[in-house]
């Protein structure tokens, strides 16, 4: 299993992403929030784009915005590996897959508790990941919504029948316990189980 750390709820931003960037976790998972796609905004690009000085960990980027294209040229910028925007978005989905993947960045979908997996369908073609949300999004430290387990089971029949290799990724509430939920997955993204632990290296090798 990959494991992706996301920092959302770090009270110190730099001296955890230095800490990441020792272990052995495969990327880091920077949430970005515009205030409007959800209640709640981070850093800005102007801050962000300096995490290279604290980490030559690829990045894993969820755009949780309205907007995605205005997003994109400035993520892709970075030592990113993925971008993922949600498929709730208003622009016109195809062009900003089609817009990642000008930069040679991996590109994904992410889909909310409440929306169906066959709403991916039109755009399977184009995913390299697709990000399943296990909490609603917007903050970090959310309790796993259990029903999702049937959601990631449901995603992966629906890759197999279409023949499509994205790999599937859980994002929220993600533990040790929770892990369980999402054995069809192949990344979690996990963020206070690791950041409020003591020892990051002891929480990623156990969520693999
Ligand atoms: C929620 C974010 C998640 C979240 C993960 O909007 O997309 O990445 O920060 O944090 P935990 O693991 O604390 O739920
Ligand atoms: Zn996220």
């Amino acid at each position: 299993m990959k494991v992706s750390a996301s920092f959302l709820n770090s009270k110190d931003v730099v001296k955890d992403i230095i800490k990441l960037n020792e272990t052995d976790v495969d990327f880091i998972h920077l949430d970005i929030l515009d205030g409007h796609f959800a209640p709640n905004k981070s850093l800005p690009f102007s801050e962000l784009k300096h995490i290279y000085k604290y980490t030559s960990k690829r990045l894993d980027v969820h755009l949780m915005v309205e907007k995605p294209s205005k997003y994109i040229p400035l993520y892709a910028s970075l030592n990113t590996e993925y971008i993922v925007f949600h498929l709730e978005t208003e622009e016109d989905i195809e062009e900003n897959l089609k817009l990642i993947k000008s930069y040679s960045i991996k590109a994904g979908l992410a889909i909310k508790p409440d929306t169906k997996v066959n709403e991916l369908i039109p755009y399977l073609p184009y995913l390299d990941i697709i990000l399943v949300m296990s909490v609603e999004p917007g903050f970090g430290g959310q309790e796993f919504i259990v029903e999702t387990k049937e959601k990631i089971d449901e995603l992966k029949k629906l890759l197999d029948t279409y023949n499509i290799d994205a790999i599937i990724s859980v994002d929220g509430g993600v533990n040790d316990k929770t892990k369980a939920l999402c054995t069809k997955a192949s990344m979690l993204v996990a963020g206070s189980y690791i950041i409020k632990s003591d020892n990051f290296q002891e929480k990623i090798t156990s969520l693999r």
